[in-house]
């Protein structure tokens, strides 16, 4: 993994592969799908490689040992809809005993800021760690949308996590909530003038869930 300013970029070898194979504009819904699953996982193995341990006391079949353990409440990853639902079972494959929440946005034609029409999220957030997923980090509005609401929250901590990034979404996410590290497979040349990232991989909701 390479690091730079609270941005992580996945560079490994398998998330890479999958990547690349993911951007194929032929790649089926099926194996996009499959492909985003195993990727979750991958990316949700470093995302979690900090997360606090604590040591109990265990009895194996000879002694008694003090052994490691995650400690804390249970993390809670926060899908931004509707792609970031395509995030979510590959993560969950991982950390099977995290909680989900949920955050739906739309841009609103006329102002162009992000507006919320659903929020469902976990008791106690006060004392949970956060990884909020969403497959593109575009224009970053959504995010920087996201972060602030689930702020309110106050939640230990939050971490936010893509598959592909633009420099335009990242800067905006930065910007806004210098504390949110960013994790990503990459980072991609630029926007276009719709908000979708070159060479990038076209509409992640559509790719996953087969609409146009
Ligand atoms: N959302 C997508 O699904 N794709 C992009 O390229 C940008 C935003």
């Amino acid at each position: 993994m390479s690091s730079n300013n609270n941005v992580h970029v996945i560079d490994h070898p398998l998330v890479q592969h999958k990547l690349t194979l993911m951007r194929r504009k032929d790649a089926s819904t099926n194996s996009f799908r499959r492909l985003l699953n195993e990727l979750a996982s991958l990316m949700a193995y470093e995302v979690t490689r900090d997360m606090p341990m604590q040591e109990i006391e265990v009895e194996t079949p000879l002694e008694t040992m003090t052994a490691k353990v995650i400690d804390g409440k249970k993390l809670v990853f926060v899908s931004i809809l509707r792609a970031g639902n395509g995030i979510l079972e590959g993560m969950l494959n991982v950390v099977p005993g995290a909680r989900v929440g949920h955050i739906g946005l739309y841009r609103d034609p006329k102002t162009l800021t992000a507006v919320e029409y659903y929020f469902k999220m976990p008791g106690e957030m006060e004392n949970r760690d956060i990884v909020v997923v969403d497959p593109m980090l575009a224009t970053g509005n959504s995010a920087v949308a996201a972060v602030e609401r689930l702020k309110e929250l106050r939640p230990k901590s939050i971490k936010f996590v893509c598959l592909l990034a633009a420099p335009e979404g990242v800067k905006t996410l930065q910007d806004a909530h210098p504390d949110v590290p960013i994790y990503t497979a990459a980072i991609d040349r630029e926007l276009n003038d719709h908000g979708y990232i070159l060479p990038g991989l076209g509409d992640a909701g559509d790719r996953i869930f087969g609409t146009k």
